[in-house]
């Protein structure tokens, strides 16, 4: 059986081109960037152009680009880097309710080391209130970390509106852009934000590695300790392979497949709103949502159990983000939202990628339709939607 692939917000295919990109660099240039010797210094030729190809997608200077092990990692030097390095000048952070769990459990990390987190709301499409934010800040607020393109809901936060209000108060600001990178255009010459996370396997290349843009001048502390790589921010040995398979995957993104996605997202949100009824998209819609995603509720569903069935019949899709599938609580980024728990446990998070064809959409408006009447049937509850919201 075919699999139709709709959770690429957890992962995506590694293009094939970019798997081609890589091999040389396992087996042929495989010299340490940090050696002087001929070997060595082959290989950093090539990882500067990597960094100049991932920089040039930012508009941003090759200097100002970390690379590390990926969206984790770079969520966590971008606030604890700030933090430890800015401690003379204060110890209080803000961030969202709705942020990944990579800055969220980072920012506990820091309440327990004597920071303050301020974890502003959101309203009931996943946007910060800009008022909310100008109130938070304090004199003693060092930086603002807020996401960019949510990773559950697709909410495309106003990145330079946010940043703007950053300067006004010195602040410096972040932003987790794991989901938007190379869908949404960010120039960092033009966006007031400091510091920005990427991920590669997001968008068609490796796991393990991605970059955190740091503006130049960005005072910022290392996170671990070792060697004076990339820039003294990151100590360790590059992932060289990793990394030129990263700046293949940014080479090969483009703005026509994302406007190409977004169509097709269009296309299966209006199909299930034809199709299926009591249903709701989560998020806002249009180009205020990341073009690859699509999370709607089904009244009296079972998240979970719709899911099995569209597994079982070759489509994999999620019912939250792929870091809390395996959690039986309820998605904290629904809950802040104002979904009631019933609705936010028959959620269904549908991600594409430029790989999705319009079968694979109708094929899976089709099988919802199926399953979800089935499970209606089999159900206890008898919602009506328009009761519950
Ligand atoms: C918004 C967001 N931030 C951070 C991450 C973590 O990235 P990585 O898997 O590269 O560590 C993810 C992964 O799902 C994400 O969606």
């Amino acid at each position: 059986m075919k699999k139709i692939y709709l959770d690429n917000g957890a992962t995506t295919m590694v293009d094939p081109a970019v798997v081609k990109e890589m091999l040389p660099f396992f087996s042929d240039v495989y010299g340490n960037p940090s050696s002087i010797h001929q070997k060595g210094q082959e290989a950093k030729r090539y990882l500067t152009e990597a960094r100049e190809d991932v920089a040039k997608k930012l508009n941003a200077g090759y200097d100002e680009i970390i690379f590390t092990s990926g969206g984790t990692e770079s969520d966590n030097l971008a606030i604890k880097g700030v933090a430890y390095a800015n401690r003379d000048k204060g110890n209080h952070i803000i961030t969202t309710k709705i942020e990944h769990p990579a800055v969220l459990n980072t920012c506990k990390a820091l309440e327990k080391e004597g920071f303050e987190i301020k974890y502003l709301g959101v309203d009931n499409e996943g946007f910060v209130i800009l008022d909310d934010l100008r109130k938070a800040i304090t004199p003693k607020t060092l930086l603002v970390s807020i996401i960019h393109g949510n990773n559950e809901i697709g909410t495309i936060q106003p990145l330079e509106k946010i940043g703007n209000i950053c300067r006004e108060h010195g602040v410096m600001f972040h932003t987790d852009a794991v989901q938007s990178f190379t869908k949404v255009p960010i120039n960092a010459k033009k966006v007031p934000v400091d510091l920005i996370s990427m991920s590669s396997h997001k968008i068609h290349g490796p796991k393990g590695v991605g970059a955190l843009y740091v503006r130049k001048g960005t005072k910022m502390a290392s996170i671990q300790h070792g060697g004076a790589h990339e820039f003294k921010l990151r100590a360790g040995t590059e992932n060289v392979p990793g990394i030129m398979g990263f700046a293949k995957a940014v080479k090969l993104s483009s703005d026509s497949d994302a406007k190409r996605i977004a169509k097709l997202r269009d296309r299966l949100i209006s199909g299930i709103e034809k199709e299926i009824h009591d249903v709701k998209l989560n998020g806002p819609r249009g180009e205020k949502r990341l073009c690859n995603n699509v999370n709607i509720a089904f009244a009296n569903v079972e998240g979970e159990a719709l899911g099995s069935y569209l597994d079982v019949s070759g489509i994999c899709t999620s019912t939250g983000s792929a870091c809390s599938s395996h959690s039986l609580e309820p998605s904290h980024v629904l809950l802040a939202i104002g979904l009631d728990k019933g609705l936010a446990n028959g959620t269904l998070r549908m991600t594409l990628s430029r790989f999705t064809t319009e079968e694979e959409i109708d094929y899976t408006i089709g099988s919802l339709k199926k399953y979800v009447e089935k499970l209606r049937k089999i159900s206890p509850l008898k919602r009506v939607l328009k009761d519950v919201l």
